[in-house]
């Protein structure tokens, strides 16, 4: 069977990117990365990649007069190299209306919070100062409003009193790299479809982990 050729963008360290490039390894994985893209030439992301013997560019947006001709090179080096699919993995350029709507439903991306709460930057801190007991990750389709889009997978952590951003986001993390190539899975499978603002996905069974409850007790 063929493998989904996906294009993954990033902007940093990279780790949801090594974590779909570990799942790619498997031969029965139904998606390949095929090519990594970063806006930033000191991206550690882009080093996960040549170890994993990846295709990398770096598409610098300084270097573009706007985002459109910006998002227009992202999209004429994904094309090129044949990707049909695109996962951002800490990605931290807005993308235009025309990018987002021209890969509609082939475009995901990773959130470190329980959407649609604390969208944007500094998800997690967001969390601990609501107040929030339970928070996680989503992995999402893109849409033109920043984190919003159908909801894929969720999973969800404790927040857990003493926490401070650093604890809570690595506590989201690990969980980020089990749905994101969960997600990727899913879809390169066609097991999802997207119903308006809903995502439905074939076959699935139960929701994995026993419910998360927090505090415990
Ligand atoms: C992750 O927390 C992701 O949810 C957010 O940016 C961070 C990227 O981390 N969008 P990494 O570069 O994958 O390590």
């Amino acid at each position: 069977m063929a493998r989904l050729k996906t294009g993954v963008l990033i902007s940093g360290s990279g780790t949801n990117l090594q974590a779909l490039l570990d799942a790619a390894q498997d031969p029965d994985y139904p998606a390949e990365i095929t090519l990594v893209i970063s806006n930033r030439s000191d991206a550690a992301g882009l080093a996960r990649a040549e170890k994993a013997g990846v295709a990398t560019q770096v598409i610098d947006h300084r270097e573009f007069a706007d985002r459109a001709s910006f998002d227009q090179a992202l999209d004429t080096a994904l094309k090129a190299a044949g990707c049909a699919f695109v996962c951002l993995a800490g990605f931290m350029r807005l993308l235009t209306a025309d990018f987002t709507e021209s890969w509609r439903d082939k475009l995901i991306n990773i959130h470190p919070a329980l959407l649609p709460s604390f969208k944007g930057l500094d998800a997690q801190a967001q969390a601990l100062a609501a107040g929030a007991r339970i928070s996680g990750c989503t992995v999402h389709f893109v849409r033109p409003e920043m984190d919003a889009g159908p909801i894929i997978v969720q999973g969800a952590v404790p927040v857990l009193d003493g926490d401070d951003e650093a604890a809570l986001a690595a506590r989201i993390l690990e969980v980020e790299h089990r749905i994101y190539p969960l997600a990727l899975r899913l879809i390169a499978d066609g097991r999802v479809s997207v119903a308006g603002d809903q995502v439905r996905i074939s076959g699935a069974n139960g929701a994995g982990d026993a419910a998360l409850i927090s505090p415990a007790g």
